[in-house]
């Protein structure tokens, strides 16, 4: 008897929380999924991570010490890292951990002499497996130590000069997704999670991913309690100040931004917190605070628990991008303790914290403003599946990264978006957000500090909904986890977006009639946009340009005129979301002189998301003056974006 036949099951009784209860029901081993998810089901569960060169699966990690130096000299760091392992199973003798362009320099066990260890040659882009040998089988619980340090070619930290920043060196780490490696050996996978203390020598200010617990004489000592996985570590020293933005959170920066930064966050970051504890369950790390990061970031933020790195463009002095503060904030659930295990289930880590970002968005500013923000969404997930070389393989929710492929060249908007459409999709299939918010609950306390793969999240799922089985079962899933492009459109809240549409829908008319300035301001000004938000700015000005059926290159004086009468809304704006998409506009629109302001724009952000796709821009109407702004600016940029921008520009 299949399961949704089962006569007034009640709800309670029928929701396996503890062994115990699985055991004393059926369900369980009744519950399959869907013949094609069965199909589909990985060997192992979770599945193994082939992102690592690791023998994880051997050892669990009680706690990982961090002893480091940073000098500003060398641009070295080095030190040691000292694991607490248990051994799983028998006959281990070796131990195999990642690295990535490390010295590597002495290894001891349990403090006794020294352990022989080999760095085999690179495997592109995994690194280089770390064997550590023992003469006889390991002890079942045993200290390992090893001394190393970074080198030049260290893909996990950037350095900088005093005059990349406000007159200090600085450096930076960003280890998602598999650069931590290439910080500290160790097993760098989001399967295995660990407590870390971490003791810092730097001639500057130093934050991580912790709680401070001391700092004297510029050594500085911080306690990460909770298991985490390696990625998530972060470390940032240069001049840095501070300034509380709330009873439990402070922002870091460097000394010229502190006040902006200050002023951008005050007051909303608790709110988002209390939110976010209303929706999940209590916020666990103690401390929420950020750090303001140099230009250079390669992201919009980081995770890093206790310590949020966020790029500088998020001060637009105006709040307007606050929304990536809910997004890291929700990571503290969605990640930071419910992790996926392998970068094939990254939607897990992305689509999840996007759900939730958004429900904290929601909660506080309405409805309209949630269906909103997954409408900016949808059209970014457009853009994104349109513009990869390789949709086929990598529009596809679940990835498969098995055959080594890097999760840089994989990482797109789909698992945040595909991943928050299926998320929103089985929200609105099992009654609105008062049936679903149980199962939220639910899911982030049952796999609190482990990490899953997506069918233990559908088991989750199919068990904590027998009396939606049906529905569950009639859901498309291989549409929506193996099939690659566009998922199915979901109805969302226009109220927001209607008065863009039209606006930019009147623009696209009139642009055939009037052939004049003076004709167009007529019929135009800036109370046009005056309430409209930078998000409705945004989607104005991309849905000038998205679709084929109209070419802002043949209507100069109209693509002129747009941005003579919102001027100070687009021109001047201070909000890099708007800037990026004012460029792209006049990109489209072939507006010659915009080329070298887009160039110079190039030299002043990091951040991948518009550093990407503005050489993207550039090149598709000036190849020589892309290549050429990339030659003078590539020093700059943070190695992962060079990387990323070299293969994007095919040099
Ligand atoms: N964890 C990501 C950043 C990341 C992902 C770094 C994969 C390296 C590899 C972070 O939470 C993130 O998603 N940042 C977004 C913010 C946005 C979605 C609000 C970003 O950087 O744009
Ligand atoms: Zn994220």
């Amino acid at each position: 008897m299949s399961l949704h036949r089962f006569p007034l099951c009640c709800k309670v009784l029928l929701r396996p929380t503890s062994f115990v209860s699985s055991f004393l029901n059926p369900i369980r081993s009744m519950s399959k999924l869907t013949p094609f998810l069965e199909s589909r089901r990985p060997t192992e569960s979770p599945e193994f991570d082939f992102s690592t060169l690791s023998n994880y699966k051997s050892f669990n990690v009680n706690h990982t010490a961090l002893n480091l130096s940073i000098s500003f000299k060398a641009s070295v760091i080095s030190g040691s890292v000292e694991y607490q392992l248990t051994t799983l199973g028998d006959r281990v003798n070796e131990i195999h951990l990642d690295s990535s362009f490390l010295d590597i320099k002495n290894v001891q066990i349990n403090n006794e002499k020294n352990t022989s260890f080999e760095v085999c040659p690179r495997a592109e882009p995994l690194g280089s497996k770390l064997i550590i040998k023992n003469d006889n089988t390991l002890p079942k619980d045993f200290q390992l130590k090893i001394e190393f340090a970074t080198t030049d070619k260290c893909t996990a930290l950037q350095w900088l000069d005093e005059k990349q920043t406000s007159g200090k060196k600085y450096v930076f780490s960003q280890l998602e997704a598999i650069h931590a490696r290439s910080l500290f050996p160790c097993f760098d996978t989001p399967s295995i999670k660990s407590s870390f203390t971490a003791t810092i020598e730097s001639e500057l200010p130093v934050v991580f991913s912790g709680i401070a617990t001391s700092s004297n004489n510029g050594t500085y000592s911080f306690e990460q309690k909770i298991p985490i996985p390696a990625y998530l570590i972060g470390i940032a020293s240069g001049d840095l100040v501070s300034a509380e933005i709330g009873p439990r959170s402070t922002v870091y920066t460097e000394p010229y931004r502190l006040e902006d930064a200050k002023w951008e966050f005050s007051g909303d970051v608790e709110k988002f917190i209390e939110t976010a504890e209303n929706i999940i369950f209590d916020y666990e790390w103690g401390t929420y605070d950020i750090l303001i990061n140099v230009n250079s970031y390669p992201y919009g933020g980081m995770e890093s628990p206790n310590m949020t790195f966020a790029t500088p463009t998020l001060i637009a002095k105006d709040k307007s991008n606050i929304d990536v503060i809910a997004h890291e904030l929700a990571h503290s659930w969605s990640g930071n303790l419910v992790t996926n295990c392998s970068w094939n289930h990254f939607w897990l880590n992305e689509g999840w914290t996007v759900y939730l970002e958004r429900r904290i968005i929601g909660a506080i500013h309405g409805e309209p403003t949630r269906h909103f923000s997954a409408l900016i969404g949808w059209s970014d997930l457009e853009n994104s599946i349109n513009a990869m070389t390789n949709p086929e393989r990598f529009s596809t929710l679940v990835q498969n990264l098995n055959d080594g492929t890097d999760p840089d060249v994989a990482f797109s908007s789909v698992p945040y978006e595909k991943g928050f459409n299926l998320l929103f999709y089985l929200e609105n299939l099992l009654g609105g957000t008062e049936e679903f918010d149980p199962f939220i609950k639910h899911y982030f306390k049952k796999f609190c500090r482990q990490s899953l793969d997506t069918f233990q999240f559908l088991d989750t799922l199919f068990e904590y909904f027998p009396q939606h089985r049906k529905l569950l079962e009639d859901v498309d899933w291989e549409r929506w986890l193996s099939k690659p492009g566009m998922p199915p459109k979901p109805e969302f809240d226009t109220s927001l977006a209607d008065q863009v549409y039209q606006l930019a829908s009147k623009w696209m008319d009139k642009a055939k009639e009037c052939n004049s300035l003076k004709q167009f301001q007529k019929e135009f000004n800036l109370d046009d946009i005056n309430d409209f938000n930078s998000n409705q700015l945004v989607l104005f000005l991309e849905t000038l340009v998205q679709g084929d059926d109209f070419n802002w290159a043949n209507f100069p004086v109209a693509s002129q005129a747009i941005l003579s009468i919102y001027n100070s809304k687009m021109c001047e704006s201070q909000n890099a979301e708007v800037i990026f998409k004012t460029f792209k506009f006049q990109i489209c629109s072939r507006l010659t002189a915009s080329y070298k302001e887009l160039a110079k724009w190039l030299g002043t952000v990091g951040r991948m998301k518009f550093v990407r796709p503005g050489y993207r821009l550039l090149e598709s109407v000036d190849r020589p003056l892309a290549l050429k702004t990339f030659e003078e600016l590539k020093d700059t940029y943070h190695p992962i974006c060079r990387t990323l921008v070299k293969q994007d520009l095919g040099v």
